[in-house]
């Protein structure tokens, strides 16, 4: 699909990283096959999920399950399509963040009317200040503040692999190519008894413009599914929210958030 391959073009600008491994896998002989895309969004106005949705079933998109993280403040839906990858498209829920940080959301999200989901960032860059606010109350607000509506991170299917039988046996490969893993949770999230099994880099760490300087912060990943057959006999398309809590994580990389470039 065409909106993939723009989205694409996108993201191996901001991480990459990923257009590297794609590249390294490719070598091999490799087809890469995408089991998923992802998008963060936040939940309000134009932004809103429910407001974002429309753009995903005009391709084709069904819903499959919905999605919540109390913990991050987050929830979610995943969809399908018959001849696309599948889609995991998050928002964070305003009514978690404290009222400063929330009062900075509600003003970008009245300036992104109009907006795709391949819009990037579609307000002025906020000052370094804001986004450590942000950043302080929800590393996914702040994410989104600083990039927007592009793609959080694309997914290679494991299952489509011919030379890498198990997760692990590519997280082996991706290491050995000198990418960093994101841990947190362990290096495999999941397990056949939940019919999918995860992993991701960390995120690339890439200057980026604020109103008032420019600062290196993680950007985007590239994440790992394995998935196996449910009692029906067809590849589960659901996600798992307990792994997907983690792999969140993997745009939050401590002290390496928020140097100033150079
Ligand atoms: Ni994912």
């Amino acid at each position: 699909m065409q909106f993939f391959d723009a989205l694409w073009d996108d993201y191996a600008r901001m991480a990459p990283h990923a257009a590297g491994l794609r590249r390294a896998l490719e070598d091999r002989g490799e087809t890469v096959v995408n089991d998923h895309v992802a998008f963060r969004t936040y939940g309000c106005g134009p932004l809103a999920l429910e407001a974002r949705e429309p753009e995903l079933l005009a391709l084709g998109y069904r819903r499959h399950s919905p999605y919540e993280f109390p913990d991050k403040g987050l929830r979610a839906w995943g969809y399908v399509h018959d001849h696309g990858p599948r889609v995991f498209l998050s928002e964070l829920v305003l009514d978690t963040l404290p009222s400063p940080a929330r009062a900075l959301v509600e003003r970008l999200c009245a300036s992104a009317e109009g907006a795709s989901l391949r819009a990037g960032r579609p307000w002025p860059p906020v000052a370094i200040a804001e986004y450590r606010q942000l950043l302080a109350a929800s590393e996914y607000a702040a994410w989104v503040a600083a990039f927007g509506l592009r793609a959080n991170h694309f997914t290679i299917s494991v299952n489509a692999l011919r030379g890498f039988p198990t997760l692990e046996s590519l997280l082996d490969f991706v290491e050995a190519q000198g990418f960093r893993l994101n841990e947190s949770g362990g290096r495999v999230k999941g397990s056949p008894e939940v019919l999918l099994e995860q992993g991701s880099t960390l995120a690339d760490v890439v200057p980026v413009d604020f109103a008032d300087g420019v600062l290196e912060i993680p950007s985007c990943y590239y994440e790992f599914a394995r998935r196996y057959p449910g009692p029906d006999g067809s590849l589960y398309d659901g996600f798992v929210p307990a792994s997907a809590s983690r792999i969140f994580e993997s745009t939050d990389v401590g002290g390496r958030v928020g140097r100033p470039a150079g």
